[in-house]
């Protein structure tokens, strides 16, 4: 069986969905791992780091016509017309209902696993690529906002003078809100944060930060812990409630949103009038319309004084760990699927498991 690694070819996309160290434990296994030339590049994985760790490198047409595609973005028309019909992709397919891919990848009975649709149960935490990027972005969103803060963190005493902690508000207290506090924490940060799912303020503490408790009346406990979206009423409660205890932040890091919606405003323009000038806020749902209608998506703008960051690819700005992470998901995912048949690797029945039986995207008739 050949699982073929190619280039991502989304504007701003380093990551590579198999690393050199990945392809090693896949030819163990007995994968044929081919890899397009440059693959790797913009992750700083070269293609003789590929050919050592036994992968063969290739033109991109011959890697799409492998029988197992893994990828990091979801693919386009194009490269779907390369594919061979009945192979299976394993990515990302970024998509909450239909979508042109999708449905392109299924009318050439292409096998379709989204990455995204990795269950949230124990077993299925070493192939989840939603908290192995998360954490990552959790971690490179407090760097950014330090490189914009023309202060410091923590407190400084030097002979100079001295500077007080910045007092750093992480708003969303998931996998990437959590990274954000303990990243903030180890630069020396006063860290505040906040989060509807009550049963986080045990996790804050845990991390040496303060829970910001609001009393809205509604709690944004949801199914398999995810968030649930507040009524309307509950909303806009919560946002008149942040705005004391967000004015007098000096960083602000928010990474509120609720799988599959337009994320909730949290910082409102009238908390950004009021934050001192040169604070930052770096918005983590700016790509899903903001925490902060003022950020703009992969932007850094300016609004009464305060920088807004919008970036929104936090693991693309550090591929090679963000790629070493998502290629072991992938790997950890491929365990499962594949059995020794006769002749080679096989593909098992993907039903049979909770897992795959969950991240497969059915063509709607089959459902
Ligand atoms: N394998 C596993 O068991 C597993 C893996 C990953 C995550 N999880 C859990 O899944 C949950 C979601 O994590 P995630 O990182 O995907 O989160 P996410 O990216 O979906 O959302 C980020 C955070 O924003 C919060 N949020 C949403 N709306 C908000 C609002 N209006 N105000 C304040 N906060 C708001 C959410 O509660 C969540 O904590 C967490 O409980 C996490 O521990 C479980």
């Amino acid at each position: 069986m050949k699982l073929g690694v190619i280039k991502e070819t989304k504007a701003g996309e380093t990551r590579v969905a198999i690393t050199p160290d990945v392809v090693k434990t896949l030819v163990k296994k007995g994968l044929q791992v081919m890899v397009q030339s440059g693959a790797g590049e913009a992750a700083h994985f070269n293609d003789a780091a590929y050919v050592d760790a036994g992968a063969d490198i290739a033109d991109v047409e011959t890697v799409l016509a492998c029988d197992v595609i893994a990828k990091v973005r979801k693919p386009s028309l194009d490269e779907i017309a390369k594919m061979s019909a009945g192979a299976v992709y394993i990515g990302q397919v970024e998509s909450c209902g239909e979508d042109d891919s999708i449905a392109a990848m299924q009318a050439r009975d292409i096998k379709v696993i989204a990455l995204e649709r990795v269950p949230r149960i124990s077993r299925a935490q070493s192939m989840d690529v939603l908290s192995s990027q998360a954490n990552i972005a959790g971690y490179r969103a407090v760097l950014e906002a330090a490189g914009h803060y023309g202060r410091f963190l923590p407190l400084m005493m030097t002979s100079a003078g001295s500077a007080k902690p910045a007092k750093v508000v992480i708003l969303g207290v998931g996998v990437a809100g959590l990274q954000a506090i303990a990243t903030a924490r180890r630069l020396g940060a006063d860290v505040y944060a906040y989060d509807i799912r009550p049963e986080t303020k045990e996790q804050i503490e845990s991390l040496g930060a303060k829970a910001i408790e609001l009393d809205i009346g509604e709690s944004g406990s949801g199914e398999g812990g995810y968030a649930k979206e507040l009524s309307d009423e509950g909303k806009a409660k919560q946002q008149r409630m942040l705005v004391e205890e967000l004015s007098k932040a000096h960083v602000i890091i928010t990474t509120a949103q609720i799988p599959c919606r337009e994320a909730p405003e949290l910082v409102t323009e009238e908390v950004v009038q009021n934050l001192r000038e040169g604070s930052v806020i770096v918005d983590m749902a700016a790509g899903s319309g903001g925490n902060c209608r003022l950020s703009k998506p992969d932007q850094v703008a300016e609004a009464h004084g305060v920088l807004l960051v919008g970036h929104t690819n936090y693991p693309a700005m550090m591929p090679t760990d963000a790629s070493a992470f998502y290629a072991k998901n992938v790997a950890n995912l491929l365990d499962i699927m594949l059995e020794p048949g006769e002749e080679g690797l096989v593909l098992k029945d993907l039903d049979a498991d909770e897992i795959t039986a969950a991240a497969q995207v059915k063509p709607v008739a089959e459902k």
